[in-house]
């Protein structure tokens, strides 16, 4: 139906719900309500509550996309409420829509979640400036504009959540920081003013909790509702550490190193190389996984393996886009 283009469609709700003082286990409850194409998801919300039943519960503050409160998941998809419109959601996802929060084992009551893991990562890595300023300086510490833009998208986070509760890697392995923190780590690493670099960088390269169990998947990336783009400022950290010579020998850096030195050798990847540059002699226990692979022709003996016609292209290549030391 059409009223001076504004559009109204009947959409089916499946809202999970879950009150943790008096239910066992969650249940979704279904309301069909007419929206139109002028709401957001922050309107149906408040719609289910005022009209539907007060006890629903979910948080809502700025209203304007800044505070980041109101992050829930639109059949399956991490979601902003108040900036996300109806429309936008129909159209991805048609008129069955599920509304849940964006993790349901750590709601408290409906779509509200205890954030308390998010909060305690952030904090983790230091989010703040550390630098030595003098009590009565002579003058302001002065950032170029070039400086200032070094610092990227990453300045624009307004914690929201929605990336770390979409990382798989935050769902299996409860130490790991998740995205947020490693793009709020990144805005200060960026930072001329800051003195902690090293030892922030150290802490962050730290195997399970660190940078190097990303499994590069850019599902932070996809959800993020201000584009911050963590899993970008994930590598830019990853390049930081070499960089500043602080990367350590472990599984991941000599990953990262093996695969530099396959494309210099030949021009393409050799898998089995590069598991031989990663593990060590660990890679004993890998052979029976690798005569497999190779029974299949999934890898080639490294003479097997014919180099590139434009190998000197590629070393070019590598030469002029490589800022690490390795
Ligand atoms: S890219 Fe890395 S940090 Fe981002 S969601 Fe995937 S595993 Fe998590
Ligand atoms: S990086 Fe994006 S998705 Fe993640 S907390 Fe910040 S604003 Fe939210
Ligand atoms: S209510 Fe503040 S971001 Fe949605």
């Amino acid at each position: 139906m059409s009223t001076n283009s504004i559009t109204t469609q009947k959409v089916n709700f499946k809202v999970f719900r879950f009150n943790a003082d008096d239910d066992y286990l969650p249940y979704y409850e279904d309301y069909n309500m007419e929206v139109t194409s002028e709401e957001v998801v922050l309107d149906i919300l408040n719609r289910i509550k005022w009209d539907h039943d007060g006890s629903f519960s979910y948080r809502r503050s700025c209203r304007h996309g800044i505070c980041g409160a109101c992050a829930i998941k639109v059949n399956g998809r991490s979601t902003l409420a108040c900036k996300e419109s109806m429309t936008t959601m129909i159209e991805m996802f048609g008129t069955d829509l599920v509304l849940e929060p964006l993790s349901i084992k750590r709601s408290v009551k409906d779509m509200i979640i205890d954030k308390a893991d998010f909060w305690d990562k952030h904090e983790a890595i230091h989010p703040y400036l550390i630098s030595d300023i003098e009590e009565d300086p002579e003058h302001e510490h002065l950032v170029t504009p070039e400086q200032a833009e070094e610092l990227l998208e990453a300045d624009l986070c307004i914690q929201c959540g929605a990336c770390h509760y979409a990382c798989p890697v935050v769902e299996i392995n409860e130490d790991f920081f998740g995205p947020a923190a490693f793009a709020k780590a990144y805005r200060f690493e960026a930072d001329v003013r800051d003195d902690a670099h090293t030892e922030r960088l150290l802490y962050l390269h730290e195997e399970k909790q660190g940078l190097w169990d990303c499994v590069k998947c850019f599902e932070c990336a996809e959800v993020c509702p201000k584009e911050v783009n963590p899993i970008d400022k994930i590598t830019k950290l990853h390049q930081m550490l070499f960089k500043k010579g602080v990367a350590t020998s472990n599984v991941a850096t000599r990953h990262a190193v093996g695969f530099k030195h396959s494309i210099v050798k030949r021009g393409v990847l050799d898998e089995g190389q590069l598991v031989l540059y990663s593990e060590g002699p660990s890679i004993i226990k890998h052979i029976p996984v690798a005569i497999k692979m190779f029974r299949k022709g999934k890898i080639a003996m490294p003479w097997a393996i014919p180099k590139s016609d434009n190998l000197d292209e590629i070393q070019k290549l590598v030469e002029s886009s490589s800022t690490a030391k390795f």
